[in-house]
């Protein structure tokens, strides 16, 4: 089976709905975004430290070591930044894209001092979310939408995909 790439903006559940997948498929789970922590340390600190173009590096370093099958990956909401990123998953596997609405996005995340792009004004966040739903859009092999769906829904709405 080729890798499945979970895309979508932050909050759309790909962490979640990854591993669900890896449990029913019994194939082994990565998320870009806990390997970049687990050898860079806390995206926020890097943010604040090193600023975004080197977490870009650190999370594209961590995309290009994830198989091309058998196995699940969770990207971080910003892996459509780069189109080599876009391309490589692309390449290597299936691209799904979680898709949720911003009013439900702003409900599920609140005011997360753990991801560093979901600050400042609400029209910050709107324009991020419109730029990136066509970059996601366009990177995708398919779109689900997840709004109203617990994540066991979505994930068996991807295997009956398979
Ligand atoms: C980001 C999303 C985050 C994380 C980082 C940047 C983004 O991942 O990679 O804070 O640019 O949208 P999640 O989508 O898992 O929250």
């Amino acid at each position: 089976m080729k890798t499945i790439y979970l895309i979508g903006f932050m909050g759309t559940g790909k962490s979640t709905v990854g591993e669900m997948l890896s449990d029913k498929l019994f194939i082994p789970f990565m998320d870009t975004d806990q390997m970049v922590v687990d050898e860079y340390g806390p995206i926020a600190a890097i943010f604040r430290e090193k600023g975004e173009e080197t977490f870009r590096m650190h999370e594209a370093e961590m995309l290009k070591r994830t198989p091309e099958s058998g196995c699940i990956v969770s990207t971080g909401g910003g892996i459509v930044e780069r189109k080599e990123n876009v391309e490589f998953m692309q390449r290597n596997g299936t691209v799904i894209h979680l898709n949720a609405s911003m009013k439900e996005i702003t409900s599920r995340l609140g005011d997360d001092p753990n991801r560093p792009l979901w600050g400042g004004d609400y029209r910050g966040k709107i324009r991020l979310y419109n730029r990136r739903k066509e970059l996601y859009t366009e990177a995708a092999d398919m779109t689900i939408l997840t709004d109203d769906k617990q994540a066991q829904a979505i994930t068996d709405e991807i295997l009956s995909l398979q």
